[in-house]
């Protein structure tokens, strides 16, 4: 008895202790969410949605056309800037209000820092994306020339904005050509280890499967490629 009474003892305080721990430890866990959570709420707390006065659609009334994102999308040196610009040239010359968002320009601004690991192309997108909703609200035709890699980054895109509003151009051209044509030597030094993370080299691409859009930059010229654009876009009441 004498022995077994500070056993039995011991394992009480023992298991005391352990369920303790679990109380604190539990605590803890739920302090920490709730000051996450707590922060998470203060950052968008007291914020309140202002609309315009002017609406999206008097604009477009007043451009006589309908606002929209043509979103280029296609490994670097398919010819996604170029086809943005000559598309835009028509445009403009056809007195369309259009603006081109280019993927090295932003980088040098508004996406200064941000590099080409996964997260940071998606908050790439994600920004241009809400950049391009705004152009689209301001009645204005946008184009905009992004790798733009992942589907889901691009599909999050296009439920930003109304249906019939994003307009996938996927730009399709092999690697081979990409390579070949090299306009900024990217390549050559993605292959040789210089640049990590190159789109088509050591970094994924993934193919759209219902653009709305295709053109075969490596068969077809770009005038042949911005006439089927621009026929979309008639054929789509958007112009
Ligand atoms: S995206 O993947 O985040 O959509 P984005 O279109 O903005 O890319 O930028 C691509 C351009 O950055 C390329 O045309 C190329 O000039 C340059 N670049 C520099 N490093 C890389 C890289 N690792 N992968 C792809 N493009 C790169």
């Amino acid at each position: 008895m004498d022995l077994i009474l500070p056993k039995v003892r011991d394992t009480l305080l023992f298991a005391g202790a352990i369920v303790e721990a679990k109380i604190a430890y539990q605590s803890l866990f739920f302090l920490t969410y709730m000051n996450l959570f707590k922060g998470e709420i203060a950052l968008t707390n007291n914020i309140v949605w202002h609309e315009t006065t002017i609406k999206k659609e008097e604009r477009q009334e007043r451009n006589g056309h309908k606002s929209a994102i043509l979103w280029f999308t296609g490994l670097s040196g398919a010819g996604k800037s170029t086809l943005a610009n000559a598309l835009e040239q028509q445009l403009f010359q056809q007195g369309k209000t259009s603006y081109v968002l280019d993927g090295d320009n932003v980088r040098h601004g508004l996406n200064k820092g941000l590099g080409f690991s996964d997260e940071d192309r998606k908050e790439n997108i994600r920004r241009i994306g809400e950049v391009a909703k705004l152009f689209v609200d301001a009645g204005t035709i946008v184009c905009t020339a992004f790798i733009s890699p992942f589907k889901e980054d691009r599909n999050r895109v296009r439920e930003l904005v109304e249906e019939g509003e994003f307009i996938e151009v996927y730009v399709r051209c092999s690697l081979e050509a990409c390579e070949q044509r090299d306009p900024k030597g990217l390549y050559k030094k993605a292959r040789s280890g210089e640049i990590p993370e190159f789109t088509g080299i050591s970094s994924p691409y993934e193919e759209p499967n219902a653009a709305e859009i295709i053109v075969d930059s490596d068969k077809q010229t770009v005038e042949e490629s911005v006439q089927a654009i621009l026929d979309y876009l008639k054929d789509n009441n958007i112009i």
